[in-house]
């Protein structure tokens, strides 16, 4: 016989006030990812049959959020209490499914820490996932009688006793549909809140005579449930570290794992050295020896093989190839590939350009809209004039050329390979291939001129 299918429940109909936001809690940002996309992938590591996402407050744009995930949406109106939301989510499971119910405001919970509570429901057992801590406050507390489980009382509705309690409940747990059903139809809103409060189900499972048991999960912050931006900041801290950890294992040499940010995804080659302070932002790789200095952001970056990015710099949307250095203080733009053994240097902005192998582009320049050939060495200062207020144009650079310092160079023109252009020129017209082309101020020289003395 075929175990019985797993549906996954997530609440996300509550408010969030806590938060002082106008953005729904479950689309606050973790790791550059809305709340609800961790507690998504977690689901879908535990390979279930479906999963149900109950929504209230900002129905619409939570909805939206996971719209082609392929999760059911389930409208809880008005949200009434956490067993209230369950019990919607439950009128399109069928009764023999083991239910998992997730909270779209606990996001670091992992699928090993879940599985057990599965294996539970599965056998017909209500299983809770809780952890004992410090600080219970705001919690449920788990009510034990003789080692076993018999209940759960919500902080605001304990006596003095009860919140002395340090083992919490952390709000997730599992059963199967048919018995959360029954249980869910018994509870009563007669608490401080006026809800119908999940967590009563375990007095009823208790007089049922189901077995009741609990787990903890593998690290304590798991649980951690975001209600303030305290805990969401905690929350970041967590996960970055977790990041860090695995990175650190994978072989990358990261300077410090407290200074560390991955907003996405980073796949790393060998003997990566990444300094302090660095931002990774969406899909980010990093070839074998590549070395990134502190305090640069990369967002959605291609780096080539030994290549070294100095400090302070930004990638953002373009690609470096193999042994190039970028920055220190450089910053490429969207759309701008770099090519092998290439050096770009401090204060140059770069858009929408190829730049060829080996050339170089060291000091305060500005090439937009271009197409650099290969070892071509623009000196300081140059200005790709690429915008007539109106309009973009592009510049052409054949290989080999070499532009002096402080020209303009008003697109579109071409400039031929191997040509040499004059410092301060603006250059207005195409350049043939080869020689050299200025224009420039003739300079004077005036014998024998005497400063202006200050009048008395
Ligand atoms: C809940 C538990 C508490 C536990 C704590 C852990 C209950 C009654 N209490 O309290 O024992 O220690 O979580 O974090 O369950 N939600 C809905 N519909 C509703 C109400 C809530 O979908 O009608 C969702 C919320 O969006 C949230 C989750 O359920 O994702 C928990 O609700 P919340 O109001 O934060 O419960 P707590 O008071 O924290
Ligand atoms: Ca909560």
């Amino acid at each position: 016989m075929s175990p019985p299918p797993l549906e996954i429940v997530i609440l996300a109909a509550g408010k969030g006030t806590r938060m002082r936001s106008a953005r729904p809690k479950v689309l606050h940002m973790l790791a550059g990812r809305p709340l609800i996309h961790h507690v998504l992938d977690t689901a879908r590591a535990l390979a279930p049959h479906a999963v149900h996402l109950v929504v209230g407050h900002d129905a619409q744009a939570v909805a939206e959020a996971v719209t082609g995930s392929g999760v059911t949406i389930v409208l809880q109106d008005p949200p009434r209490g956490t067993g209230h939301a369950v019990g919607a989510a439950l009128a399109n499971i069928s009764p023999e499914a083991a239910v998992l119910v997730l909270y779209g405001d606990v996001p670091l919970v992992t699928p090993e820490s879940l599985a057990p509570l599965v294996a539970d429901a599965r056998a017909g057992a209500l299983a809770l996932l809780t952890v004992t801590q410090d600080t219970p406050d705001g919690y449920g507390r788990i009510l034990r009688s003789g080692g076993a489980i018999i209940g759960i009382v919500e902080d605001r509705d304990a006596s003095p006793e009860q919140r002395a309690i340090s083992e919490i409940n952390t709000g997730l747990l599992a059963a199967r549909a048919e018995r959360l059903r029954a249980w869910i139809s018994r509870l009563r809103a007669t608490n401080s809140q006026g809800e119908y409060y999940l967590t009563d189900v375990v007095a009823e499972a208790c007089a049922d005579h189901v077995a009741i048991l609990g787990h903890t999960p593998r690290t304590p912050e798991e649980t951690l449930g975001i209600n303030t931006q305290a805990e969401l900041a905690q929350a970041e801290r967590a996960l970055q570290r977790r990041q860090a950890a695995r990175l650190l294992a994978d072989g990358v040499q990261l300077m410090d794992p407290a200074r560390f940010d991955l907003r996405g995804s980073l796949v790393v080659g060998r003997d990566v050295v990444i300094d302090i302070g660095v931002v990774f932002e969406g899909e980010v790789v990093l070839e074998d020896e590549v070395r990134v200095g502190a305090y640069s952001i990369l967002r959605n970056a291609y780096v080539g093989r030994a290549t070294r990015i100095e400090p302070h710099s930004l990638i953002d949307e373009a690609r470096v190839g193999a042994n190039a250095v970028i920055g220190p203080f450089a910053r490429l733009r969207p759309g701008t590939n770099v090519g092998e053994g290439s050096h770009i240097g401090n204060f140059v902005e770069i858009k929408q350009s190829e730049i060829g192998a080996g050339s170089k582009i060291n000091h305060l320049s500005y090439v937009g809209d271009s197409t650099v050939g290969a070892r071509v060495n623009i000196g300081a200062g140059v200005i790709t004039c690429n915008y007539d207020g109106a309009n973009k144009y592009r510049t052409a650079i054949g290989d080999d050329v070499f532009v002096g310092s402080d020209c303009q160079l008003v697109a579109p023109v071409t400039i031929g390979a191997g040509s040499t252009i004059g410092a301060g020129s603006t250059i207005t017209d195409d350049v043939p291939p080869g020689g050299l082309t200025l224009s420039r101020v003739p300079q004077k020289h005036v014998p024998g001129w005497r400063r202006p003395a200050k009048k008395v």
